[in-house]
């Protein structure tokens, strides 16, 4: 039996859209065992009862990708998932079920993908790789991407620095938000990207957290997406003033992730509160990166 857990990543901490992501400790497991014939697949946890049990499921989607590049077709295929991470709701479900689905089936042939092949097939399917590089590397992960070349670098995070998360309980269809999303921006909007995606992981590397309350500030997503968010700007402010250093939208949300080093219970029960206030049922949850 072949086993693999992947985590969960929240992805473009404010300004690294589609570039910047970070692993987080709360995971999916994905076990692949050969059966005599057919294909069977259990869900337990997160999205049992929702997600696809047969061949539109996502994590034997990924693994049939690596099978038909291997010439290997299995007698038959049993896939349990144990999963821990909510589905759609921007804490990268999909990148970990496609993750666990090609180092599972890599696994189990003898593909022998190595990293930068599973990366780019994993990025084919998503169709971003700011979830699916830190999913599958952990750490937090700079990505770049240009006309199919991929580039990537990982930075250490300082010690104690943990993300909150606030989970809405509802599901945001990242497709559909992005395709909300304006097709170009303004040069000024770009620079104050490029800025505060430089500052953050400047400040990250260094431990300089005092000013992730401006480098986790972003144009190119937020305002576009945190208008379907009851309570967005609120939930966002109680976090700051509950001492988070800085705020953001987890990859498409509706979750939102707030980064702190210190009073990181308060800053949970905040969130929730307040999304509570503003209408919306939430957990949160207190994550340590994931190396
Ligand atoms: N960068 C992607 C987006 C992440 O914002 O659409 C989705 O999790």
């Amino acid at each position: 039996m072949i086993r693999v857990q992947v985590p969960a990543t929240t992805a473009n901490l404010g300004p690294g859209f589609d570039c910047l992501g970070m692993a987080l400790e709360l995971y999916n497991i994905v076990e692949f065992s050969k059966i005599t014939r057919g294909l069977v697949v259990e869900v337990e946890g997160e999205g049992a009862g929702n997600l696809p049990c047969n061949e539109s499921n996502l994590v034997y989607r990924a693994a049939k990708r690596v099978f038909d590049r291997a010439g290997y077709a299995p007698a038959g295929l049993r896939i349990r998932l144990i999963n821990g991470i909510p589905v759609g709701r921007g804490l990268g479900s999909s990148a970990a079920a496609v993750i666990g689905g090609i180092i599972a089936a890599n696994r189990l042939c003898g593909a022998g993908l190595g990293t930068r092949e599973m990366l780019t097939l994993a990025c084919s399917m998503e169709g971003h790789p700011d979830n699916i590089a830190p999913a599958l590397l952990g750490g937090l992960v700079i990505y770049a991407s240009v006309d199919g070349e991929i580039t990537w670098t990982k930075i250490d995070l300082p010690p104690g620095i943990k993300a909150v998360v606030a989970v809405p309980d509802f599901v945001m269809n990242t497709r559909d938000t992005r395709e909300a999303l304006p097709q170009l921006v303004t040069m000024r909007d770009a620079v104050f990207n490029i800025s505060r995606a430089a500052l953050l992981v400047a400040a990250l590397q260094k431990g300089d957290l005092s000013v992730l309350g401006t480098a986790m500030d972003d144009r190119l997503h937020q305002p576009f997406r945190s208008g379907l968010i009851p309570g967005f700007k609120k939930v966002v402010s109680a976090a700051r003033l509950a001492g988070a250093r800085g705020v953001a939208l987890s990859g498409a949300g509706p979750t939102i992730v707030a980064l702190a080093d210190d009073n990181q219970a308060l800053i949970a029960e905040v969130m929730k509160e307040t999304f509570r206030e503003s209408g919306v049922n939430a957990r949160s949850l207190i994550l340590a990166p994931s190396p």
